[in-house]
Parts: structure tokens; C-alpha cells; sequence
């Protein structure tokens, strides 16, 4: 895989919220494919975070897809809200909907992209009668809830079989669904996640993490992709 076919989303969890504009601006400019939007709800996961209102705040200050990421329960109330706000891919936590395949239907009806969010334990089976609805898998390497978590290399092997899934789905039908990782991506394992089948990286503290030294936002945005060029 060439790294023109990887993409690198910043997931603003880590990153300074009083200057939300400023800080998403600034890693599009330093070479991010996305902006990865982690919305929690505390009660699906022990964490709170933001809504469509701060989606629609910072929709003007970007043209790269936002990619939310749905940690909540009930998910189906909030899909058009978010599809109003300019998100462009919703995904969601499969345990968080009583009617998966409607919920996927519902993202895709309001224009956007659809995925599912695998949690570590979580069997990726939840996918294979929906796949037709499905645009990317994204696989939890840490529990969701918070940034800054240690990656759980468990998730390599599981990483490898929804690859494989995707790919015979690919070989059958033509059609791609992208494969994301979120949770503790470094410039240190990111190589070995692309290899395992990742084409998608989330990352957050270690791009955030890297405001001022070393470069900023694009040194270690350039270190990703250095990896990736080299996996
Ligand atoms: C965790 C979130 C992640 C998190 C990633 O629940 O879904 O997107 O912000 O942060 P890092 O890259 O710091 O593990
Ligand atoms: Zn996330």
C-alpha cells in the first residue's frame, strides 16, 4: 500500500478546546487527512466531551471530512444533528444500538458515511450481515473514554482478520471499506498497525501532544507518514 492511500486523523480530544478554530486549522495545515471528533456521553462511556454545536463551530474553519466518532447511547436521535452540523462520516458503537442496520441506514440517508466501532472484546461478526451499508470498521485499541491510553497489541491480530474480511468483501464486490485504528498511535507503532491492515490512523495525544518542539503539529505529522512510507 503506498502512503498516498493512508490517512491520518487528529482526534481533537487532546487538543486545546479554548482554541478549538486555531488548533484544527493548524493540524489540516500540517498535513492532516481528517479531523477525528470523539463524542462521549456519560453514560455509554465514563467521559463527556462535545456535540453537533461545536461540529458546526468548527466546520467553516476546515475543508477535510470530520470523522465522529459516536460514543453514546442511543445513538439514532443524534445522527441528523450531526449530519446538520457537517460531520461527513459517523460511526458508532454497535453495543449502543438495539437496531444496528437501521442505524447504519439512517447515517447513510442523512448524507453521511457509516462505520462500526469495535471495542477491544468486542467479535467483529457484528459486521458481516451489513457490510452493503458499511463505508469503514473502525477497531478500538484502547476502551473508549479517554486520550492518552497505552495501545492494546491484542489488537493486531484483530486488526489482520477485519483486513481479510474487507478485503474478500472487496474481491466479491468491488467495493472498499476503509479499515481505522484508534487508541495509542505513535510514530513508534504505527509502521506495525499498517501492516496488521490499518489504512486509517487515529491519533491524539501524539499529534496534539507535540504543539510547540520538535517541529509542531508538522514534524510529527511528517514522522507518520515517514513510518507509513517505510511499513
Ligand atoms: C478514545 C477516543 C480516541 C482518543 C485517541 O475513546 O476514541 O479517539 O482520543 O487518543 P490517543 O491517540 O491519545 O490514544
Ligand atoms: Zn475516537
Amino acid at each position: 500500500m503506498t502512503t498516498s492511500s493512508y490517512r491520518i486523523a487528529p482526534s481533537i480530544l487532546s487538543a486545546d478546546f479554548a482554541r478549538l478554530g486555531e488548533e484544527v486549522r493548524a493540524v489540516v495545515a500540517a498535513g492532516s487527512d481528517w479531523i477525528h471528533f470523539d463524542v462521549m456521553d456519560n453514560h455509554y462511556v465514563p467521559n463527556l466531551t462535545i456535540g453537533p454545536l461545536v461540529c458546526e463551530a468548527i466546520r467553516p474553519h476546515v475543508d477535510v471530512p470530520i470523522d465522529v466518532h459516536l460514543m453514546v447511547k442511543p445513538v439514532d436521535r443524534i445522527v441528523a444533528d450531526f449530519a446538520k452540523a457537517g460531520a461527513n462520516i459517523i460511526t458508532f458503537h454497535p453495543e449502543a444500538s438495539d437496531h444496528v442496520d437501521r442505524t447504519l441506514a439512517l447515517i447513510r440517508e442523512a448524507g453521511c458515511k457509516a462505520g462500526l466501532v469495535f471495542n477491544p472484546a468486542t467479535p467483529l461478526d457484528m459486521m458481516d450481515h451489513v457490510m452493503d451499508k458499511l463505508d469503514l470498521v473502525l477497531l478500538m485499541s484502547v476502551n473508549p473514554g479517554f486520550g492518552g491510553q497505552k495501545f492494546i497489541p491484542q489488537a493486531l491480530a484483530k486488526l489482520r482478520l477485519a483486513r481479510a474480511r474487507v478485503d474478500d468483501y472487496q474481491r466479491e464486490t468491488g467495493r472498499q471499506i476503509l479499515v481505522e485504528i484508534d487508541g495509542g498511535v505513535k510514530t513508534d507503532n504505527i509502521a506495525e498497525i499498517a501492516r496488521a491492515g490499518a489504512d486509517t490512523f487515529v491519533a491524539g495525544s501524539a499529534i496534539f501532544g507535540a504543539r510547540d518542539p520538535d517541529g509542531g503539529y508538522r514534524g510529527v505529522l511528517k514522522q507518520l507518514r515517514a513510518a507509513l512510507e517505510a511499513a
